[in-house]
């Protein structure tokens, strides 16, 4: 056979697995959560569904925080550590990135995302409304630093949130019409094609699956058992 014939199918497109089923699932988890925790106090203004809402994102972020070591390639946080120099070579030569993961910029972003959702759980759990509702972490906190805590939840947080969820829909929307990337398709479906065959595809067999399934159950337990024991201090 000749060179170019051998070489070929490593120029081909081919489909590579980046996002597995569990981190799939965190996305859409994460989102149908996160707009609940919205929709409560702006629509419904119901604290119980808020706090609720509110208790599925910590669930999530804590699986997510095993999850960047213990789940497939691409979902590692190791995987998403940008450098200043490749963001700085993304910005000008975007092209030039092939890698089926998060690019540089995307990986700030996700990184800024999980952040600031934390802040946001974290404050919402030593926050009050004044109106005979309190999260769960307010006896171990004075006064003034209760109201902090709303203050930031209620004021601060919440903009950032808007913000940068805005930013992540408006950089994913730019990709698919304007780049012409499907990049939904890839949270939808996990794969991704690629202009060549050297990538390295994410684990997403039925092990890791059962593997994310007993971590999740974990965490599930974690803020169940967490929230119960602080909700029974309060009312004491
Ligand atoms: C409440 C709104 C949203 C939040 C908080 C959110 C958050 C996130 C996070 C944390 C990631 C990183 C996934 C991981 O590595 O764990 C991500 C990735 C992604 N999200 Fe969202 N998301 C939101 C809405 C959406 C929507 C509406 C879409 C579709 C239009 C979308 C499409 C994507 C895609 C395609 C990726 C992968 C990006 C890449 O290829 O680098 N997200 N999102
Ligand atoms: C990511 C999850 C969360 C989001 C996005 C979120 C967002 C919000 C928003 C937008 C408000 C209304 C602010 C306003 O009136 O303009 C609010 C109020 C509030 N949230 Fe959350 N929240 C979350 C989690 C939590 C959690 C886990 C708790 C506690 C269990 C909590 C407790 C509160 C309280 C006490 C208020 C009332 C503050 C006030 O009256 O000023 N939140 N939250």
């Amino acid at each position: 056979m000749s060179a170019p014939l051998l070489i070929a199918p490593l120029f081909m497109p081919s489909f590579v697995k980046v996002w597995d089923l569990p981190t799939r699932l965190f996305h859409w988890l994460l989102v149908l959560s996160l707009s609940g925790s919205l929709l409560s106090v702006f629509y419904i203004q119901n604290m119980e569904w808020h706090s609720l809402c509110g208790y599925s994102v910590l669930i999530l972020l804590l699986f997510r925080l095993f999850w960047g070591f213990a789940g497939g390639h691409w979902s590692r946080f190791s995987s998403f550590i940008p450098s200043v120099q490749q963001s700085l070579a993304y910005i000008r030569q975007p092209a030039a990135w092939q890698q089926p993961g998060h690019n540089p910029l995307a990986a700030w972003s996700v990184w800024a995302i999980l952040l600031v959702l934390m802040c946001q759980v974290a404050s919402g759990l030593c926050a009050d409304d004044d109106a005979g509702f309190s999260g769960p972490l307010t006896v171990f906190v004075s006064n003034r630093n209760v109201e902090i805590f709303t203050f930031y939840h209620a004021d601060i947080g919440k903009w950032l949130l808007c913000f940068l969820t805005g930013l992540h829909i408006a950089a994913v929307l730019f990709h698919i019409f304007y780049k012409r990337q499907p990049l939904l398709h890839a949270m939808l479906t996990g794969f991704r094609q690629l202009p060549h065959h050297s990538a390295i595809a994410s684990d997403d067999n039925a092990w890791q699956r059962l593997k994310a399934l007993w971590i999740f159950a974990l965490c599930t337990a974690l803020v169940y058992a967490a929230v119960h024991w602080l909700q029974t201090r309060l009312a004491a």
